[in-house]
């Protein structure tokens, strides 16, 4: 079955065309990234109309690429939730409209159930039942995964996201958006020991996160070394090294705590902070000593990309899931409304 992936949540306009007897056949992806940086963050607004201008030539290039034509098309996935109101709607709009005049299915898929499934792209996917730590800009959860839509909440961010913490720490030392990787990049210049920023909520059990101190303690911290308003590049950088340094450590410390609480050995990491280098390095080692594998996906589709939507429709359109015309996008939709998928063992084994 080929399927072809639309994503449009925020500021990226993914398309893929995954077919699950041979894998990924191609995928681009539009970043927004520059028109926002201007901003400082996205703007909903100008996302939805670019989008609009971006994804029929985003999917003509990729059929063209695949070497393929709309005919081959067994069904279209697109981003239903959660996102932005008028980006989802411009995916949502293609998708059921390009299902219909093609005649095939559309349906829509869960954005963190895309962001969850992405590492099933690589060559050595993970195999169920796992952990999964979801980190993006909007969302920080630790899920046990049995299967396919089978998914336990145990733990999640009471405030900020673990991204959107990046982002708004970079915001308060003069960096571009988005912050996550340019924190990344400065944290390699900074000093290691010359601040220590907090754990938060690691000295407590249970497995929820709160990222909002970590802002308020930036912030006062680029305050206190500012002179005349302005913070030296040298201090930026070891702030920046101290603010990974403590969202990393508090993100292995929970998945940790999740591991050894449900007893299970694999740990997935996935969504846009999966990207983080020090992050993949410290959870591998915690996972490593406990006997266990940490699992992620390649850069691009750690970030919003198409393929992580056409595999994850892929797998609930095979499995016979279908929709009504004019399904409506979810902006808001909590992943544990999702329905496990009817099929043994529908994982990344036999098509990832
Ligand atoms: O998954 P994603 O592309 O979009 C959402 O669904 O939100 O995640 C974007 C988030 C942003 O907050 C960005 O700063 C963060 O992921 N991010 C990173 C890195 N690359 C992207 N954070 C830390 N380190 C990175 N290398
Ligand atoms: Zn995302």
């Amino acid at each position: 079955m080929k399927v072809l992936g639309i994503e449009t949540s925020c500021d990226e306009t993914g398309i893929a065309l995954y077919d699950s007897e041979h894998g990924l056949l191609a995928d681009a992806l539009f970043s927004q990234v520059q028109m926002h940086a201007e901003y400082g963050g996205v703007v909903p607004e100008l996302a939805s109309r670019d989008h609009v201008q971006r994804v029929l030539p985003l999917i003509q290039s990729v059929l063209s690429s695949a070497g393929l034509d709309s005919s081959a098309i067994d069904g279209i996935a697109y981003t239903a939730g959660p996102g932005l109101i008028g980006a989802l709607m411009v995916g949502s709009c293609t998708a059921q409209a390009l299902a219909y005049t093609w005649g095939v299915p559309a349906l829509g898929v869960h954005h963190m159930e895309g962001h969850l499934l992405a590492p099933m792209l690589e060559e050595k996917p993970p195999q169920f039942p796992f952990v999964a730590l979801l980190v993006s800009g909007g969302h920080t959860q630790l899920v046990e995964v049995d299967g396919i839509g089978d998914y336990r909440l145990l733990g999640e961010s009471l405030d900020d996201a673990a991204g959107e913490a990046f982002d708004k720490a970079a915001k308060m030392m003069e960096l571009d958006y988005p912050g996550g990787p340019r924190i990344a990049a400065m944290a390699q210049q900074g000093a290691a020991g010359r601040f220590r920023f907090p754990r938060p909520m690691t000295d407590r059990p249970g497995l929820d996160f709160s990222f909002s101190g970590l802002k308020t303690f930036t912030l006062n911290t680029v305050a206190r070394h500012s002179h005349d308003g302005v913070c030296d590049q040298q201090t930026k950088a070891d702030i920046c090294r101290a603010f990974e340094e403590a969202v990393v450590e508090t993100l292995v410390i929970k998945c940790r705590r999740a591991l050894q609480q449900t007893g299970l050995k694999r740990l997935v990491i996935a969504g846009g902070v999966s990207a983080n280098q020090r992050l993949r390095e410290g959870l591998g080692a915690m996972a490593h000593k406990l006997g266990g594998e940490l699992f992620y996906a390649r850069p691009e589709f750690c970030t919003d990309n198409g393929a992580m939507i056409a595999y994850a429709g892929c797998q609930r359109l095979q499995a016979g899931e279908r929709e009504a015309l004019g399904a409506k996008p979810q902006p808001r939709w909590p992943m544990e409304q999702l329905k496990p998928l009817i099929v043994a063992n529908a994982g990344g084994s036999s098509d990832g």
